[in-house]
């Protein structure tokens, strides 16, 4: 993600709520993405974190006042609202929500607010009374209705003593939310994309299972890029290190059998389908109930084979889905992986080599092909797995079969 934040300039509004704090998280974490980040704190905003800690962590004079001389030429609003390549509101408070809704502009950030047309992205955080009320619901839907970003609230215990939604929604969800809402990007507007990711564990008993090294990365990337392009996105994950972005909906499914349920219930509402997860090969039919116990005997297992969840969406899915799959390979990579996309009848197959440091389950990179029924095979780079999945929606929009997905 670091990426989509190098040599962006962020306006960070901090505004009236216990949660001002974490501005300074969230800026810290900005910076170090390569972003240049001007804090703002409006008067509310100031009676909770100090200018001086967002100065420091941002190397930027911050904006506390609409008529204080210009010392910094970007303080004039209007030069500062077209330079800007993201607005971000990270605590949003009920009451900048609804002077934005209203048009007021009373001070410089909801002035600025006015004057800019980069995305505006509002992290809201309140009591929830003040977050349910139909006054602010009805802001936050005209917002929407204008283009407007939010992400959260948060649900759990506020610092008012109450539970539910209100709180500050953490960190990495505000970074995922501002980096869709920096690349403007709706290629996949109204498409509902289905995801398997993550790995597999098939029980051997209550307590054991037979498991692989999947991590999730690769798919937490094809489903940020698939938000980051408008998509409605539904992750169906195994278990993994890396949990699924948070704009997903998310299937928990930690088997192959019960992956295939979930695949199947989901996959007629799906537009584009992407076999992500590391899928186990094999399942023991019917695992004990109890804990089995150690001997000094060999322990032979049988194995059935599962389900091949790639192939039975290739074989069965409608002529307007698009079914893409993955091969990881230790050896002959295009082989293996043309004999999969022909047998499975899928429309893309990514060929990945997961034998090298660099290249494979848990890393941040990739080394990998794409292959499809009618062109040669692309080599691809070694590529960080964002940009790999990048290049595999851009891959995926130019097959034949997307003209159908995207014009329907
Ligand atoms: C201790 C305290 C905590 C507050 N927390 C919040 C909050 O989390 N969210 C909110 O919308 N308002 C909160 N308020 C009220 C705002 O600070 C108040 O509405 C203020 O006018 C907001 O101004 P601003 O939007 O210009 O920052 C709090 C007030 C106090 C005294």
């Amino acid at each position: 993600m670091a990426r989509d934040f190098k040599d962006k300039v962020i306006v960070l509004g901090v505004t009236g709520s216990v949660a001002a704090y974490k501005a300074c998280e969230l800026a810290s974490r900005l910076v170090e993405a390569g972003a240049e980040v001007i804090p703002v704190l409006t008067s509310g905003g100031r009676e909770f974190v100090g200018a001086a800690s967002l100065e420091g962590i941002t190397g930027q004079r911050a904006i506390t006042d609409m008529f204080e001389p210009a010392q910094n030429p970007e303080i004039e609003h209007i030069a500062l609202a077209r330079r800007a390549d993201l607005f971000l509101i990270a605590p949003a408070s009920a009451n900048v929500i609804a002077k934005s809704a209203h048009g007021l502009a009373d001070d410089w950030l909801s002035t600025t607010l006015l004057a800019t047309r980069a995305p505006v992205l509002y992290a809201p955080a309140m009591n929830t009374k003040m977050y349910q009320h139909p006054a602010t619901q009805d802001n936050i839907a005209l917002l929407k209705r204008r283009g407007c970003h939010f992400v959260g609230p948060g649900s759990g215990a506020l610092a008012c003593g109450e539970f539910g939604p209100g709180r500050l929604i953490d960190t990495p969800a505000i970074l995922e939310a501002a980096s869709i809402a920096l690349r403007n990007d709706h290629s996949l507007e109204g498409k509902h994309v289905l995801l398997t990711s993550g790995a597999n564990h098939e029980p051997i008993d209550p307590v054991r299972f037979i498991g692989n090294r999947s991590s999730g990365k690769m798919g937490y990337a094809i489903a940020l890029e698939a938000l980051k392009r408008g998509a409605q996105v539904t992750v169906i994950t195994g278990p993994c290190d890396v949990a699924p972005p948070f704009g997903v909906t998310i299937i928990q499914a930690d088997t192959a059998v019960t992956m295939l349920d979930a695949v199947t219930d989901l996959l007629p509402s799906a537009d584009i389908f992407v076999a992500a997860a590391a899928v186990a090969d094999y399942r023991i039919e019917n695992p004990p109930t109890k804990k089995q116990k150690r001997d000094d005997q060999p322990l032979r297992l049988e194995l059935t084979p599962n389900p091949d969840i790639a192939a039975h969406v290739g074989l069965t899915r409608a002529a307007h889905q698009i079914a893409v799959g993955f091969a990881a390979e230790t050896h002959d990579f295009l082989e293996h992986a043309q004999r999969k996309l022909q047998e499975k009848q899928l429309d893309l197959i990514v060929a990945n080599d997961v034998s090298g440091a660099d290249s494979g389950f848990g890393t941040e990179t990739s080394r990998a092909w794409f292959l499809t029924p009618d062109e040669e095979a692309e080599v691809l780079p070694l590529l960080a797995k964002s940009e790999l999945a990048e290049r595999l929606f851009t891959r995926i929009l130019a097959l034949p079969r997307a003209a159908a997905v995207c014009d329907g």
